[in-house]
């Protein structure tokens, strides 16, 4: 929203600007290409030789090895921004060039990636959405935040909301899963969290929403490959996620490297103009994603990067991630009448909105290095971290094992037992050595006995503790698989540990969903651990001990065969043959059709049993009700899941879309009436000629503690 004040400054301060100093607002420096200032000769030479970097890279980089090459240009007001200054005492540095030493003094915003914490890691965003708490992840984001500034930064390329329905894709890891729902109501807690409701505070940063739009859905899992898709598909699965976000108040959107259905997201008007603009009122700031202007060109898009920059700014692009497209070309495009010089200002006053609205011009300084130091890995943040890693994981199978008896005789195994810094999976960019506790560091914290496993002969114990997955390198962005199945070590291991015929947990780490069968099959309990953060050995071992019950429940599909992507998604459509036993149905030959985990699937300590199940039309939605009783000895949370289906539509409609959850605290014993009022909107869909429609008929109502095992209650549903 427009502040009056505001945007008589931004006139004000227009007016007086020259043509290069509004182009040098679009431009945002990036550090050098791994993220760090100015790497000395020796640093960019280690880094060739131990394979961190290319030759070719490497060289580029030399001629600017100790040459203060940004400085230069941040004097002539070339540099709006800068992405990645990890501490507040050099983007002090760099902001006093900006603000005392350039013609008009205009401040600098500092982006950085602060995905799941800074300092304080929290678990992974697809392990904390198993959490379904928009409470908790609003306090996580806080907490981030409030780290996150004390080092210097103003605004966090997150929240990442790209419904990701195929593992394969390494960022789903960042993402809250397969479901727009939730990926919206993560979106919104994470904006809350990040901005406070008062941007100008010195511990709020503004929010980037991303990837706009449908990232997650790059064809075969790929990253950076092509998404195609109907426009009715679009606009019911992948574009109501972002806007839930940008309209919880988020002040930046990142468009995404993507092309979508054949026109790249960084210049696809449609996107940044008639939707983001037009339709949802967005005034802030977009920023492109890293180089991705200059991309257009590989696209087959642009023709050069002059023809990039132009289509981009006339797209709707406010600032340029590091490519330099806008620098090098705008001004002479604003010259020969290929860019108005009102889309300029457009661009232009988007960004100097923003430096406002944090208050970056009266106070530009916004912490120091004694800030910095007191604000980092807080008591009570650990705590947080801590807590957040309870509630994201997920307990996938326990044959009775689970709980542990306190002074059980532990064998602990594994490639990730002893590994702290894996733990913080990607995007872990503040994070240093040391930092984060494994489930060795949580045992030898805790003085529990245990003995390493690592060769024969297994030693004498009680039970075996398997810490398996993925590492944080095989997780997050440029990071797809084309295979989801456990190592062949891991499965080794499994089945040795398995042969001694002692009882085993195992805990899997990973940024996805793996073809977890071999650790389902030679394993008592199987603890899906994701990537946990900082106090991922503490967390584990609460829930493993029972001082914690396990109440996450999975946001992604897990596959039984990599062969079931990018199909296996709870909410898929059931084709004119579904899969069945007679041979001509819609399944495979080696595979089977259904998820080893289904969606929202989740164990605990304790059991629920649901009953009496109701659903009626009140006015323009419907009101469902369900009984819940906590039928074991000990308290739990509980997500109980409100899914419709709408069997006879106008387009093929999902098996079941979530439409409503309710996390529920019981007692052992105890019983609720869990209620929930499903508004009419969330049952309409797009017709062939995109008209939203809302159908009269049947609406069957599912309920449930997962997506597949729940109880059904049928409305006859008329349209208002
Ligand atoms: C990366 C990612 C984006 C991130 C940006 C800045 O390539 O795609 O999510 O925010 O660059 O690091």
């Amino acid at each position: 929203m427009k502040h009056p004040e505001i945007e008589k400054r931004i006139k004000e301060l227009m007016s007086e600007m020259t043509l290069e100093e509004k182009v040098g607002q679009l431009h945002q420096a990036g550090g050098s290409l791994v993220g760090a200032f100015d790497l000395t000769l020796e640093e960019i030479l280690t880094m060739v030789a131990d394979g961190r970097m290319t030759e070719e890279e490497g060289h580029n980089m030399l001629s600017e090895a100790r040459r203060d090459w940004h400085e230069d240009d941040l004097r002539a007001g070339r540099i709006g921004s800068y992405i990645g200054v990890l501490s507040a005492e050099e983007m002090n540095r760099l902001q006093h060039i900006a603000v005392e030493e350039t013609r008009l003094g205009i401040p600098l915003i500092n982006g950085v990636d602060v995905i799941h914490g800074f300092r304080t890691i929290t678990p992974i965003p697809l392990a904390e959405s198993c959490a379904w708490d928009m409470e908790l992840w609003q306090r996580t984001a806080r907490m981030s935040a409030e780290e996150a500034t004390a080092a210097g930064v103003h605004m966090t390329f997150s929240p990442m909301v790209d419904v990701s329905k195929d593992p394969r894709w390494g960022r789903i890891a960042e993402s809250a899963g397969e479901d727009a729902m939730l990926n919206g109501l993560y979106g919104e807690a994470k904006v809350r969290g990040y901005q406070s409701d008062d941007l100008t505070r010195h511990d709020a940063m503004a929010a980037c929403v991303k990837h706009f739009a449908a990232y997650g859905a790059a064809e075969g899992g790929r990253d950076y490959n092509r998404v195609d898709m109907s426009p009715q598909r679009f606009e019911e699965e992948y574009l109501p996620s972002y806007e839930r976000a940008v309209k919880a108040g988020a002040r930046a959107v990142m468009p995404a490297f993507n092309d979508l259905s054949g026109v790249p997201c960084s210049v696809n008007k449609k996107l940044l103009t008639d939707i983001l603009r037009k339709r949802w009122g967005f005034d802030g700031m977009t920023i492109s994603d890293a180089n991705a202007i200059a991309e257009c060109i590989n696209h087959g898009i642009a023709a050069d990067r002059r023809d990039a920059a132009r289509q981009a700014l006339n797209a709707g692009m406010n600032m340029d991630m590091t490519s330099g497209c806008f620098l090098d070309h705008v001004k002479e495009l604003v010259e020969a009448g290929e860019v108005s010089m009102d889309t300029l200002d457009e661009a232009v006053s988007n960004i100097l909105r923003l430096k406002f609205e944090l208050g970056l011009f009266d106070d530009p300084y916004r912490s120091n290095a004694e800030e910095e130091k007191a604000a980092m890995l807080k008591p009570e943040y650990r705590a947080l971290a801590r807590e957040a890693a309870q509630k994201s994981m997920v307990l996938l199978k326990n044959s009775g094992l689970l709980p542990l008896k306190e002074g059980v005789r532990i064998g602990l195994a594994g490639a990730m037992a002893s590994n702290g810094d894996e733990m913080c999976g990607t995007w872990a960019g503040a994070v240093q050595p040391g930092d984060c506790k494994s489930i060795r560091d949580g045992m030898d914290e805790e003085r529990i006995g245990y003995a390493m496993i690592t060769e024969e002969p297994l030693p004498d114990c009680d039970v075996f503790v398997c810490a398996i997955g993925e590492r944080k390198a095989e997780s997050g962005e440029a990071a797809s698989r084309a295979s989801l199945e456990l190592t062949e070590a891991d499965i080794a291991l499994l089945k040795r540990l398995k042969e001694s015929g002692k009882p085993v947990v195992t805990v899997v780490f990973a940024g996805r969903p793996l073809c977890l069968g071999p650790a389902v099959e030679y394993a008592d309990a199987v603890l899906m651990a994701w990537h946990p953060g900082t106090e991922a050995g503490p967390a584990i071992l609460d829930l493993l001990f029972g001082r914690v019950n396990p109440s996450a429940k999975l946001t992604a599909s897990f596959p039984a065969a990599t062969g079931q992507c990018p199909t296996l998604y709870y909410d898929h459509i059931r084709t004119g043959r579904p899969a069945g036993k007679f041979k001509y149905t819609s399944k495979y030959l080696d595979a089977p059709v259904e998820p080893l985990f289904p969606f929202g699937f989740g164990l605990s300590y304790t059991s629920y049993r649901y009953s009496e199940i109701s659903a009626t039309q009140t006015g323009n939605g419907i009101h469902a009700e369900i009984t819940v009783q906590n039928t074991g000895d000990r308290a739990g949370d509980e997500i109980v899941q409100c899914y419709f289906r709408d069997p006879a539509a106008q387009r093929v409609r999902p098996v079941r879309k979530l439409a409503a959850f309710e996390k529920v605290t019981l007692q052992p014993g105890e019983i609720k009436r869990v209620a929930f009022d499903i508004p009419e909107t969330a049952l309409g869909y797009y017709d062939q000629d995109m008209n939203f429609v809302i159908d009269d008929g049947l609406i069957e109502i599912h309920i449930g503690g997962n997506v597949r095992d729940t109880l059904l209650a049928d409305v006859d549903y008329r349209n208002a």
